[in-house]
Order: C-alpha cells, then structure tokens, then sequence
C-alpha cells in the first residue's frame, strides 16, 4: 500500500504532504538584469534553500525540485556544464547541512548518464541521509515523466518474465513503487514559476490529483511570500476526486 492511496475522505481539509516544483525562470531573471544566464541559475539556489526552509518549517513531509530535465541537454554545451557543475558543488556543500537538518534527500532521474564521480557523490549524498525521518528532498536531475513511467514498467516486466509476477496482479501499487519517488505516489500541490502553463515532462503518474498553482515570479525571486500563497491558494481548493460534497448545501 503506497503512503497517501489510502481513501480521501472529501470532507476534510485539505491535507498537504507532497510539494513538487518546477523551478523556472532563472535565464529570463539574469537576462533581465543584462547578465548571463548561469547568473540566475546561481541565484536560483538561494531560492532553493528557501523553499526548503518554509517546507520544514511547515511540516510538509515531501518537496519534490526539478532541477534539470532530459531534455535540457539540448541547451548550448556552456549552459549544460555550467547546470550540472552547480548541481554537483552544492551537493557537496549542502549535504552536512541537510544531514543536520534531518532531511532525507534523494536524487530522481536517470542518474546512469553521470560521470562515475557525480554517481558517487549522489550515492554518498543518498546513503548518509536515508535514515532521516524529517522531509524527503527528491532533487530530480535529468528527470524525465515518460522515461520514469518507463523504467518502472520494464522492471515489472522483467519480473513478469522471470515468472515472478502475473500480469493480472499488476496494480497502482506496484507500478508505483517501481517509480523513482516509490512510495511517494501522490503530488498535492504542483507550482511551476516563470509563467508558463505547462508541465514539462515532469512528474506525470504522480499528478493525478494535484492541485496546480502556476506564478510569472521567475525562480530566482521566490520566496516564503509567494510559497505562502500557493499554500493559500490549495487550501482554498475544493478536491474532490471525482466525487461529490454530500455535506454542501445546493442552493
Ligand atoms: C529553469 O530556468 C532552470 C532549468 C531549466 C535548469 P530556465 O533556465 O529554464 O530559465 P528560462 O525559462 O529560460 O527563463
Ligand atoms: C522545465 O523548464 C525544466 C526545469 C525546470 C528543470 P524548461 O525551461 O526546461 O521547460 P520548457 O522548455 O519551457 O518547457
Ligand atoms: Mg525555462
């Protein structure tokens, strides 16, 4: 049974477990400024750490950051050095950090494509903070919703093979537990920055349900103001499932 597939009761509030983002905007915020664009993705990491903060400081179990999608490798080689470079020294620096801060932090997306040192670094990063029982950080770096969805159908296919598993107990569950987020099946509240409308690919099974909250703030911008009010935004929602609210009067 996957953490949050259990039976939602419409009636009660809004609960909010999973935070997923896609951080965008940090290009069009140093371009705005007259400066390069790995300018705003620098500037992008304090908003990292700011969101993580106001995550842990409202008790938000799990946030999930795109940091880098499969397809952002179609970026001029500069920029792509320039991501994966940042993505790999704050990993360094932050890790002791999380590890203190009681976070567990994992790293979603085809990680094989990574030199041998970055996979080490993520192996080293996932191992010392996975007996943390604070929030769950899933960094999705070369992230890609389709190709996770594959990965994960494959691994039950293999198993299928292998006689292993019948076809007919194939279920929510367990294709959900083959994903890279796991147990973690259920995205509550999505916010994308920047000021597109659109889901790039990201989490994709995930976001059955979610509610979404889109802002033109470009990442490098936001803050516990605009966090706050995406939070506001979901607890106003009405999250129905497709069900009814047997409770409300009609008028
Ligand atoms: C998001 O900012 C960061 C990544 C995609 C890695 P962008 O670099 O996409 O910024 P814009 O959308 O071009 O402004
Ligand atoms: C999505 O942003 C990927 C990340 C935030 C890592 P993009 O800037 O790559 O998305 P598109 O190209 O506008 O769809
Ligand atoms: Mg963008």
């Amino acid at each position: 049974m996957s953490l949050y597939n259990s039976n939602y009761d419409i009636r009660k509030k809004n609960n909010l477990y999973h935070v997923a983002i896609i951080m965008d905007g940090n290009g069009r915020w140093a371009i705005n400024k007259g400066k390069l664009r790995i300018h705003g993705h620098k500037a992008g990491i304090q908003s990292v750490k700011r969101a993580v903060n106001f995550a842990i400081n409202h008790k938000i179990k799990a946030l999930t950051l795109y940091a880098f999608s499969r397809d952002n490798w179609k970026r001029p080689q500069q920029e792509v050095a320039a991501l994966i470079g940042l993505f790999v020294s704050t990993l360094e620096i932050e890790v002791k950090s999380l590890h203190r801060h009681n976070i567990k932090l994992r790293i979603i997306g085809d990680v094989s494509c990574f030199s041998d040192n970055i996979q080490d670094r993520i192996k080293y990063s996932e191992a010392l903070t996975k007996n943390n029982n604070g929030l769950i950080l899933n960094i999705a770096a070369n992230y890609d919703g389709r190709w996770d969805i594959i990965q994960g159908v494959k691994k039950l296919a293999k198993k299928v093979h292998k006689g292993l598993l019948c076809p007919d107990q194939i279920t929510e569950d367990s294709l959900t537990s083959q994903l890279c987020m796991q147990e973690l099946s259920s995205v509550d509240l999505l916010i994308r920055t920047g000021g597109e409308y659109r889901i790039s690919n990201f989490l994709l099974w995930q976001i059955a349900y979610a509610e979404f909250y889109f802002t033109k703030v470009l990442w490098p911008d936001f803050d516990e103001n605009i966090f706050e009010k995406a939070l506001k935004s979901f607890y106003l929602r009405e999250r129905r499932y497709g069900g009814v609210l047997s409770d409300k009067k009609i008028n």
